[in-house]
């Protein structure tokens, strides 16, 4: 029966039920919905609303639900009620009559579910919080694995200049550590109680919102009575963080995708993370980075979707609010996953150091440290520029690389070439010379990723 029956004569037709029912997705909410019920029943007892003996009933039996839904052995969405508030109301009556009956008093299913709701992301946003450390974790174990490799850094796709492997790695850190802090922003002004706000008005009753907050681990109420029961900014702020850390998990997905083809042949992923064809039988193709770079779409998706339905809708409640839920959930839980897999893809990987340093080799990425060479030698980086890009040219059409021309060659383009050069076209010169903070340099690629596992060994006691 549902809770708002006593106005209407007739039932609700089975297409109604189709598009109105939110149990389907809600009661996943179940144990938030019963912690919100508990404190607002100690609430009503200290506004001499219920007696002590009530408070202690309704208490225990929520309680014994809740210990019920975390051991599995009570499935909330298994029920006629329209939504989990309703079920839990329900329950709560089957089991106390009239006791249960007085539980919703100077409430609304519309603080109640911005408060359930509030929880549930808070919990998960806990989770993610750890999902994230646990894939920095492991680019860190793939930089110190291979702390030396070279392989080519790109532009356009098109070898640039050569970087560490530990470099690269380090990049990605940079980009999940700022997903961690955007997460935990974005967690405390989600941490906020809307408990006590009524429908949209407040409530009449003369509870102690800041205790309320508090016994829910809210660090204080939400301060405005329409806005606490309007507001979904905290779900939104939450799909942005999901959907701006999957754009770094598909530029990671992507980069590893590359690393792995046979053209490229940097490294190698373990068969716990790859398919087969079912037709050619040489195939290990990256599905798990695939998938994760597909996964996007429906997450950016989820945080379209909700802007869309926020976009324009007048204070307060709106039951196009109830819209909030499905994307959230599986925005969560895509983004999980995936951070997830994203690690046991780096634990995985075999990286082909000799191949790395040989593809770095080509490409003719050394081209900038000859021009830096000129200017060290007198001439202007635009005139070095020219040079160098005639000296590639030549060394094109010759088939090999700069350092295989012969200084003859060199000299004929231009006489302040001395066999010096040769030293300044070696891999490892290219990559010495980055050593301001911030650059690809042996010392400073270590110096960073120490700093960093030692900041993880500092929060891991
Ligand atoms: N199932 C609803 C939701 O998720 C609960 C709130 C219903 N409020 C209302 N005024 N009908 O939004």
């Amino acid at each position: 029966m549902a809770l708002w029956g006593g106005r209407f004569t007739s039932g609700s037709s089975n297409l109604f039920r189709q598009v109105n029912d939110s149990l389907p997705f809600d009661h996943v909410m179940a144990v938030e919905d019963m912690t919100g019920s508990i404190v607002w029943s100690q609430a009503l007892l200290s506004v001499g609303v219920l007696t002590e003996h009530e408070q202690q009933q309704i208490e225990t039996t929520l309680n014994n639900f809740i210990a019920r839904v975390e051991a599995g052995e009570l499935d909330m969405s298994d029920s006629e009620e329209e939504d989990i508030h309703s079920v839990v109301e329900a329950m709560l009556t089957d089991k106390l009559g009239d006791i249960g009956r007085k539980l919703h008093t100077g409430r609304s299913r519309n603080d109640q579910v911005a408060t359930d709701f509030r929880l549930w992301c808070r919990g998960h946003a806990k989770q993610l919080q750890q999902d994230l450390t646990h894939l920095t974790d492991a680019l860190l174990k793939a930089a110190a694995r291979h702390q030396q490799a070279i392989l080519p850094g790109y532009t356009h796709l098109q070898r640039a200049q050569p970087i560490l492997w530990p470099h690269w790695c380090l990049a990605y850190v940079e980009m999940f550590k700022r997903d961690l802090s955007r997460l935990e922003d974005a967690v405390i002004r989600m941490n906020q109680c809307p408990l006590g706000s009524g429908a949209l008005a407040g409530t009449t009753y003369q509870v102690n919102r800041e205790r309320i907050a508090t016994d829910l681990g809210f660090s204080q109420p939400c301060l405005n009575s329409l806005d606490a029961v309007s507001d979904r900014d905290f779900v939104l702020e939450l799909l942005f963080c999901a959907s701006t850390s999957m754009m770094h998990i598909s530029r990671m997905a992507e980069d590893l995708i590359f690393y792995n083809t046979g053209e490229a042949g940097f490294m190698q992923l373990g068969d716990a993370v790859t398919s087969g064809s079912s037709l050619m039988p040489q195939k290990k193709n990256p599905d798990a980075l695939e998938l994760m770079r597909g996964k996007c779409g429906r997450v950016f998706g989820h945080l379209q979707a909700l802007l869309v339905t926020m976009k324009g809708l007048p204070l307060a409640y709106n039951k196009d609010m109830q819209e909030d839920k499905e994307g959230v959930m599986d925005a969560v839980t895509q983004w999980h996953i995936c951070l997830r897999i994203a690690a046991d893809v780096l634990d995985s990987a075999e990286l082909n150091v000799a191949r790395c340093r040989e593809a770095a080799q080509q490409g003719y990425s050394n081209a900038t440290e000859l021009a830096d060479y000129l200017v060290g030698k007198g001439i202007p980086f635009r005139t070095a520029h020219d040079i160098t890009g005639q000296l590639v040219v030549e060394a094109i059409e010759k088939g090999c690389a700069l350092e295989h021309l012969p200084l003859s060659a060199m000299q004929a383009v231009c006489n302040k070439i001395d066999d010096d050069v040769y030293a300044v076209l070696a891999l490892e010169y290219g990559i010495s010379k980055r050593c301001a903070l911030g650059g690809t340099s042996q010392e400073t690629v270590n110096e960073a990723l120490y700093r960093e596992l030692e900041k993880r060994d500092r929060s891991g006691d």
